[in-house]
């Protein structure tokens, strides 16, 4: 993995986590209870790659955006992410007790508080990404909001993790057997959308062209799969120390994978292919785009 990369990825990271602590801070003086600021900081400052802000602000970097304001659009999404981790560990969904090296929120805290931490980071992700230093045209933000609630709703990763659980055969009728196409429908929903949000959100935010945003739209389709297919490697062949997180546990809960359905070598040959594509497609854009590279790269061979 290029040392660069890794530097900075982690600077970023820290930027965005100074920058939720000092709006979590500001919610306390409107009146928001201490509980609940508390929960929503240990959900969404403890840890984590911070990877679709990485990727939101990298897309508007390669289009000339680089200040400040592109960093609120990134927590936003962030907000999200930590969001859909915090309801997925739920008992009532994946019931995992160990995130990012630590607890779960709903262990932390509890059940009811951790329901109510994901509740506030979503509504909170949808002020920061209409924040009018996101973009000074007010048009260009209300085409942020919308695509912030389609890629976190119901055809998106909401809507993803629906059919993952259906898929368990916990609700609704007999699932039937899982293909190729109704995995990666799946993943491509729970996990590629917000992904691929990151990549078309850095594209507007810079005001690129249609060109430009469709190409990135495609390199977010492909690893935001690529994504969700290496964390389906990583919890069959990885350690619960490693991935910070419960290792083993698709198999045994009955999650449709692709390493289930094609087994491990093939998934890892499909997921270098992803890449490969992922790769091809930000040629024309020569090493301006090798920050976006590197990440799709990273992955594909993360360890956690
Ligand atoms: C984990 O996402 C959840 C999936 C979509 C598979 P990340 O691996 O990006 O989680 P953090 O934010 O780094 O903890
Ligand atoms: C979760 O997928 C995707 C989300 C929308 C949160 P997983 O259930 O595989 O994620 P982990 O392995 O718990 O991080
Ligand atoms: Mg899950
Ligand atoms: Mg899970
Ligand atoms: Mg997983």
């Amino acid at each position: 993995m290029p040392h660069e990369l890794i530097e900075k990825l982690t600077q970023h990271g820290q930027r965005i986590s100074a920058l939720l602590e000092a709006i979590l801070a500001a919610q306390a003086s409107s009146g928001a209870p201490q509980r609940l600021l508390d929960a929503m900081a240990y959900a969404a400052l403890g840890g984590g790659k911070r990877l679709r802000p990485f990727l939101l602000v990298e897309t508007a970097a390669l289009f000339g955006r680089r200040d400040d304001g592109v960093l609120f659009a990134g927590a936003a999404l962030e907000c999200i992410h930590s969001y859909s981790l915090v309801h997925d560990d739920l008992p009532a969904l994946d019931n995992d007790d160990l995130r990012r090296g630590r607890k779960t929120t709903h262990i932390a805290f509890d059940e009811e508080t951790a329901i109510l931490v994901g509740d506030a980071l979503q509504t909170l992700a949808f002020e920061l990404i209409a924040d009018d230093r996101v973009h000074r045209d007010a048009a260009v933000r209300l085409k942020l909001v919308s695509g912030l609630a389609k890629a976190a709703g119901a055809s998106g990763m909401v809507g993803g993790q629906m059919l993952d659980l259906c898929a368990e055969g916990r609700r609704g009728a007999t699932p039937p057997q899982p293909t190729e196409h109704s995995i990666k429908s799946m993943q491509s929903m729970k996990t590629g959308a917000l992904l691929r949000y990151a990549c078309i959100a850095g594209a507007d935010l810079a005001d690129c062209s249609e060109s430009d945003r469709s190409v990135l739209a495609r390199f977010g389709d492909i690893i935001g799969l690529a994504f969700q297919l290496a964390d389906d490697i990583l919890d069959r062949t990885a350690d619960t120390a490693t991935l910070g997180k419960g290792a083993g546990k698709d198999a045994a809960a009955g999650k449709a994978t692709l390493v289930d359905f094609m087994g491990l070598d093939a998934a890892k040959i499909h997921l270098n292919r992803q890449i490969e594509e992922a790769h091809a497609l930000l040629a024309e854009y020569g090493s301006a785009a090798e920050t976006l590279k590197q990440t799709a790269s990273f992955i594909a061979n993360r360890t956690s």
